[in-house]
């Protein structure tokens, strides 16, 4: 059993999540940066990038990006991905956990997509994570993430949950067993892979990860006690939503002041 996101999971991140609009994202990323910053950002953090899904678009796009990540499985990948794009000189991609973020660099934007912060289960490291994109920020920089939502998550309940997903002459059967734990706001989801090639199993992977959900008073107080203003809580791609006890996937738009 490895920890989150290792070597093995990380093979098969991109094949599990094919069917993500990394593309539909950025759009929805660019309408947030003309909504709420004066001028297009010209640097931008992808706190959390993975295998670079935002990062990558959004180089070609035309942006300067930095993205970070603890794992350096997922980090290889986008890097390798980056290079193939000819996107050396417009993307970076360090290995480098958000709890000790120094890049000493300062940033237009920041993005932490896909439920990373929910990744940070304790609340000094959550402090301690705002703090550092806090002080990567100019003021007035945005800052965008999105989350597991606190009352929709007891209100749905994790359930089991098996995903499918086919390419590159494999097949990837992922099986997901959540277990809530309300007093710490978290769900352990034990993951299971198994990938097959036609009928042979040529692999299996066993992770674990521990996500934490946030409620919206908590986020706020969090957020304001590191430097930042709470402009918007919106569903996740639902820009003029409100979040409701149904909707798991919550998006978090603040300004660093
Ligand atoms: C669900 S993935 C999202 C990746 C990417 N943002 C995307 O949209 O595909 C969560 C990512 O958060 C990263 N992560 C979790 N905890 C972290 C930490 N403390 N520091 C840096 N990265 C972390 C994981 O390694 C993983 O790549």
């Amino acid at each position: 059993m490895s920890s989150a996101f290792g070597r093995g999971y990380g093979r098969y991140y991109d094949l599990l999540y094919q069917d993500k609009d990394y593309e539909a994202e950025c759009d929805m990323l660019e309408e947030l940066f003309q909504a709420y910053l004066d001028e297009r950002p010209e640097l931008i953090l992808d706190a959390g990038c993975g295998t670079g899904g935002h990062a990558i678009p959004l180089a070609k796009r035309g942006y300067r990006v930095v993205g970070v990540d603890a794992s350096e499985a997922m980090i290889a990948r986008a890097r390798e991905k980056a290079a193939r794009e000819g996107l050396e000189g417009r993307v970076e991609f360090y290995v480098m956990d958000l709890r000790e973020l120094a890049l000493n660099r300062t940033f237009d934007a920041c993005i932490c997509m896909f439920a990373v912060l929910s990744y940070i289960t304790e609340n000094r490291d959550l402090a301690q994570v705002l703090a550092n994109i806090r002080e990567h920020l100019r003021p007035g920089g945005l800052f965008i993430m999105d989350f597991w939502y606190g009352p929709a998550v007891l209100t749905i309940r994790p359930s089991v949950r098996v995903k499918v997903a086919e390419g590159e002459g494999l097949r990837v059967v992922r099986f997901a067993h959540p277990h809530l734990d309300t007093l710490r706001h978290t769900c352990e989801v034990h993951y299971r892979l198994l990938v097959l090639r036609g009928r042979e199993l040529v692999d299996e992977v066993k992770e674990v990860h521990v996500v934490r959900y946030f409620f919206p008073q908590e986020l706020r107080h969090y957020l304001e006690e590191r430097g930042f203003r709470l402009l918007k809580l919106c569903p996740f791609m639902d820009l003029e939503g409100e979040p409701s006890e149904h909707t798991w996937n919550v998006m978090a738009i603040a300004k660093a002041v």
